[in-house]
């Protein structure tokens, strides 16, 4: 019974897959707008696009870029601002107004990939408002007929307790119940998981013993044994680990999306040269179009780097350098997105 149904199923979704593979490039860019210099939005998309990159992320939703957005064709994960979280929470209302204001105007002529409510915000004191402004977003949207446009938070990776070997990786106590909500919401509406990974940020914590070629994608030897899985760099593994808590509180089938990953090119001597972060940057591209994890071999990770410009009005340092482009749209340094 069911079996030639099953064959069907089976025969359409390796189509829906494939075609997913090869006409949705998995590869966005991060849009950071922490600068003074920095072009208008119209011409930052005609460069995107010219790069062949069909996704980015904002920070918040400007209406500038948003605007140059328009039948773009590129899609978009846009953000809240923090500053917002607790109204977005407390007030279905304000929801509605949030939706009406920056969703409605554009959402004819715009795909938004999904909105986040926050970054990064889990660990701070607004941790007990995100899930109420995620329901509240949601439930805006659905009042709108806008139910199409998943709603998540971005996490960062750091919320992992023992995250190595990568089976073990768990979310930290304190966070546990409050990830075991969202993801769960998550999970139940078909939503991915944002989260920010930088192998960078691990290797200068704490740079002795591991080669920096698994943190640059270009080692060819096993440096992670974890059961019958192994792996050759830092990015599978951080994917991973976050997939193997997600499965310890019941959402392993949220898809996780790297919403930023990265290398600075300048600010911390040796560690940030223009030759360490194209072959970081170059590598994860070519590595996320082409594969999955080792844990998830046939699902291409969703990867947004970070960021396009150099944005000066960040903090001194490697901040204000990860950026592939310096404001005049000159390359900091090649990468190849096909
Ligand atoms: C963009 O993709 C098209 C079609 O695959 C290709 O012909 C073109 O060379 C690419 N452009 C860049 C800048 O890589
Ligand atoms: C949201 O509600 C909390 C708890 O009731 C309150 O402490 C906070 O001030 C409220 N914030 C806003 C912006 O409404
Ligand atoms: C949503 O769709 C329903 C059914 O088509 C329609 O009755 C309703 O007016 C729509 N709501 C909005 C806000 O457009
Ligand atoms: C990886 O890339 C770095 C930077 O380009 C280079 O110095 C290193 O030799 C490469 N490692 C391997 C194993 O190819």
């Amino acid at each position: 019974m069911g079996s030639i149904f099953s064959l069907v199923n089976i025969f359409w979704l390796s189509i829906i897959i494939l075609n997913f593979q090869v006409d949705g490039s998995v590869i966005g860019l991060n849009y950071g707008l922490l600068g003074d210099n920095l072009p208008p939005p119209v011409q930052v998309i005609s460069l995107v696009k010219s790069r062949n990159v069909s996704r980015i992320r904002l920070f918040s939703p400007d209406h500038n870029v948003l605007s140059s957005l328009q039948n773009s064709g590129v899609e978009v994960i846009v953000g809240t601002f923090d500053n917002d979280i607790q109204s977005l929470a407390n007030d279905t209302n304000f929801a509605k107004n949030w939706v009406q204001t920056n969703i409605i105007p554009f959402s004819q002529t715009v795909t938004f990939r999904c909105v986040s409510v926050g970054n990064e915000v889990i660990s701070n004191d607004l941790v007990s408002f995100v899930f109420p402004a995620i329901k509240n977003l949601n439930a805006a949207l659905q009042y709108f007929n806008l139910s199409q446009i998943p709603v998540s938070t971005a996490i960062g990776i750091y919320l992992l307790a023992s995250p190595s070997p990568p089976s073990n990786a768990d979310f930290s106590s304190d966070v546990k119940q409050t990830m075991q909500e969202i993801t769960g919401f998550l999970a139940g509406n078909g939503f991915p998981l944002l989260v920010t990974a930088y192998p960078y940020f691990s290797y200068v914590y704490d740079p002795s013993g591991i080669p920096i070629s698994f943190m640059l994608l270009n080692s060819t030897d096993v440096v992670v044994r974890d059961g019958n899985l192994v792996y050759t760099n830092m990015f599978d593994a951080m994917v991973d680990a976050m997939y193997w808590a997600l499965e310890k509180v019941e959402a392993g089938s949220v898809e996780v999306v790297i919403c930023e990953s990265g290398w600075p090119s300048k600010g911390n001597g040796d560690f940030t040269t223009i030759e360490l972060a194209q072959t970081y940057n170059q590598n994860l591209v070519k590595h996320v179009l082409n594969s999955g994890t080792p844990k998830k071999p046939e699902k291409n990770v969703e990867t947004y780097v970070f960021a396009i410009f150099n944005e000066d009005l960040k903090p001194p340092g490697v901040e204000q350098n990860f950026g592939l482009f310096y404001p005049n749209m000159n390359e900091v340094y090649h990468i190849d997105f096909n």
